[in-house]
């Protein structure tokens, strides 16, 4: 299996505060790998680092096969980042808002229009397509900003903490489209949420204080603690 990401040792430091520690993981193409951990863990870091908003303390990355530090601007063309923080233009409306990013990223007119049509099929955002995103709740505004950022057909997207904040109902909303994005693109996606992380991901890894504590899909990390559920799994290794 082909992997998206290899990450060696990587490490990430603000000052004296070693965010990130010597984390090594791999990503298989065309999965759904979370990063599971509580607020100040280092997965926002992690993200920012790998999408090269930051930039590595020490450590080696490779993605698709190319080296994070030498050619940043080829992973930057596979890649995509919706942020913790909804990235969205408030006074325009949701079609808008993807058809401005489609024209960004220098689709002509007519392919622009033709793709965010897609796109708002793909995440069933026609019942608000017309409204300004302003206007839209909190679980809405989330998918829009997904969907934003899946306008140049990202063929790895990273997704931080996408259901922070929603209501349970907008959370499973939100899974339903993620889960239909599984295997067309690979997704690498930040959560404290056990249920998020069991239901939507291929592979896990905890992070405790800027650590990869236990790494594998749900049932391994199970077997690995002995529990029989994620949420005792995680208690286990982050003590
Ligand atoms: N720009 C920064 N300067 C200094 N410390 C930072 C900065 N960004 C994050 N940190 C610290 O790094 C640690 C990891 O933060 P972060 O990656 O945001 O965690 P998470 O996303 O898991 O909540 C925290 O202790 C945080 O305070
Ligand atoms: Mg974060």
């Amino acid at each position: 299996m082909a992997q998206a990401i290899v990450i060696k040792n990587l490490r990430k430091e603000y000052g004296s505060k070693v965010a990130v520690k010597d984390i090594s993981l791999r990503v298989e193409e065309g999965k759904i790998f979370s990063l599971l951990g509580v607020n100040g863990a280092g997965k926002t870091t992690t993200i920012r680092v790998l999408t090269g908003l930051s930039r590595p303390t020490d450590g080696e990355v490779r993605i698709f096969d190319k080296d994070l530090k030498s050619e940043l601007q080829e992973i930057k063309k596979l890649c995509n980042l919706s942020p913790q923080e909804t990235a969205i233009a408030p006074n325009l409306t949701v079609k808008e808002n993807l058809e401005f990013i489609a024209e960004i990223y220098g689709f002509s007119r007519s392919k622009a229009i033709e793709k965010v049509r897609q796109i708002i099929e793909d995440f069933s955002l026609q019942e608000v397509e017309d409204n300004k995103a302003k206007t839209l709740s909190g679980g809405w505004q989330r998918r829009l900003s997904i969907a934003m950022a899946l306008v140049t057909e990202p063929k790895l997207l990273f997704l931080d903490e996408p259901t922070l904040g929603l209501d349970v109902l907008a959370r499973r909303e939100l899974w339903r489209s993620i889960e239909k994005l599984k295997g067309r693109v690979t997704i690498v996606l930040t959560t404290h949420y056990m249920e998020e992380a069991e239901s939507l991901s291929d592979s896990i890894a905890v992070m405790v204080k800027g650590e990869i504590k236990a790494q594998g899909s749900v049932e391994e990390l199970k077997l690995q603690t002995g529990k029989d559920n994620l949420e005792d799994a995680f208690i286990a290794i982050a003590e």
